[in-house]
């Protein structure tokens, strides 16, 4: 039995989001001290060399408050945010929920963050020396959402590594509207425009059909954006057993995996390995990060099972990744990419 097993009744006794403040204040006083792991998981993606490819997901250190303790929990790196130009309240609580007997979340918190500067700044003064990027939003009230990129775009790109283009959050009426048509291109053209010299990554929706899919493969292989995460949470509700399972919101954890696959899939499919993807949705374990490798994956990111798993999973997950690369023969993250 691990720690976590004892810790987590109590901690599911609090609120949901009350547990999430508590442990980013525990880790925001953890200082960097990465963890040494075999080194053949480090890997390049996008010209930035990640000593593993197991990141912690956007949304769970909003603010920018906690990156160094995330990177000593094990992860290869840390996306922070998402961040919007102006501070925001996010819609009323409760709005994010447990889901115990699906080893799922649903949440629709609607960027509740501090504002892009206040987050920006707080990293820039403390910067920790592994990989962090920042993940850029459009504020609810934003008459001009675009805009709105643009600026996160080119403020994020003076302290990240790379910077995340999220237009995929269920959680503001109409964001994802600027996945499709003239909206997305238009919206490429203006980060393109705005960026700084750090790659850009798109992450988007798992909720979009094979026409959707090919033209965001498209637009964004054309535009010269660096990488698409794939993907966000899901406004499809598959059967479920909890309590909160008709909670409205995105969902995510486990019920994600199998359609985050296979959304995966499909993009690799439509861009023909021509732009790195990054795989996320339902991960918790080495075992599907390394599924989501050989489905296309360059890296991976996760969220909703470290309410499951705990502290230790990073760990746990860059432990037991190797095995799996080397029993199939690969010497490398890079090489297991997309070979099915
Ligand atoms: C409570 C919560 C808040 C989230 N907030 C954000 C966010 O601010 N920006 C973002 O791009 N994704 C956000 N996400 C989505 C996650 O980054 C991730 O894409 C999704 O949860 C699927 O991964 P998972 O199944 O491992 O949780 C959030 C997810 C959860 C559960």
């Amino acid at each position: 039995m691990r720690a976590f097993d004892l810790v987590r009744p109590l901690l599911f006794r609090i609120d949901a989001e009350r547990a999430h403040a508590l442990t980013i204040a525990g880790l925001t006083r953890l200082p960097e001290r990465v963890p040494k792991v075999d080194p053949v998981l480090t890997t390049t993606v996008a010209g930035i060399a990640f000593p593993n490819p197991i990141g912690l997901a956007a949304g769970v250190d909003k603010n920018a408050q906690a990156a160094a303790g995330f990177l000593t929990l094990g992860f290869g790196f840390v996306e922070v945010g998402t961040l919007t130009p102006l501070a925001q309240d996010g819609n009323p609580r409760p709005r994010l929920f447990r889901l115990p007997a699906d080893r799922a979340v649903i949440n629709r918190m609607g960027f509740n963050n501090g504002g892009l500067d206040a987050g920006l700044a707080r990293l820039a003064a403390r910067r920790p020396k592994g990989i962090v990027g920042v993940n850029v939003g459009a504020n609810k009230d934003a008459t001009d959402r675009i805009a709105d990129y643009a600026t996160g775009v080119a403020r994020a790109s003076t302290v990240a590594d790379y910077v995340t283009v999220n237009i995929s959050s269920p959680n503001t009426p109409g964001l994802r509207g600027l996945q499709t048509g003239s909206e997305l291109t238009a919206l490429l053209a203006a980060v393109q425009a705005a960026r700084g010299t750090v790659p850009i990554f798109l992450k988007v929706a798992p909720d979009l059909d094979g026409p959707q899919i090919d033209g965001i493969a498209r637009a964004a292989i054309d535009s010269g954006i660096d990488a698409l995460i794939v993907s966000n949470t899901t406004i499809a509700r598959p059967p479920l057993r909890s309590r909160h399972a008709s909670e409205a919101g995105g969902l995510s954890g486990v019920p994600l995996r199998g359609p985050a696959l296979q959304c995966l899939r499909d993009f690799r499919s439509a861009t023909g390995g021509a732009m790195p993807l990054i795989g996320a949705g339902g991960i918790g374990s080495a075992a599907d990060a390394y599924a989501r490798i050989r489905a296309g994956a360059s890296l991976v990111q996760l969220y909703s099972a470290l309410v499951y798993e705990g502290p230790g999973l990073a760990r746990r997950m860059t432990r037991d990744l190797p095995a799996l690369l080397t029993r199939d023969g690969f010497g490398s993250v890079t090489e297991a990419v997309g070979t099915g």
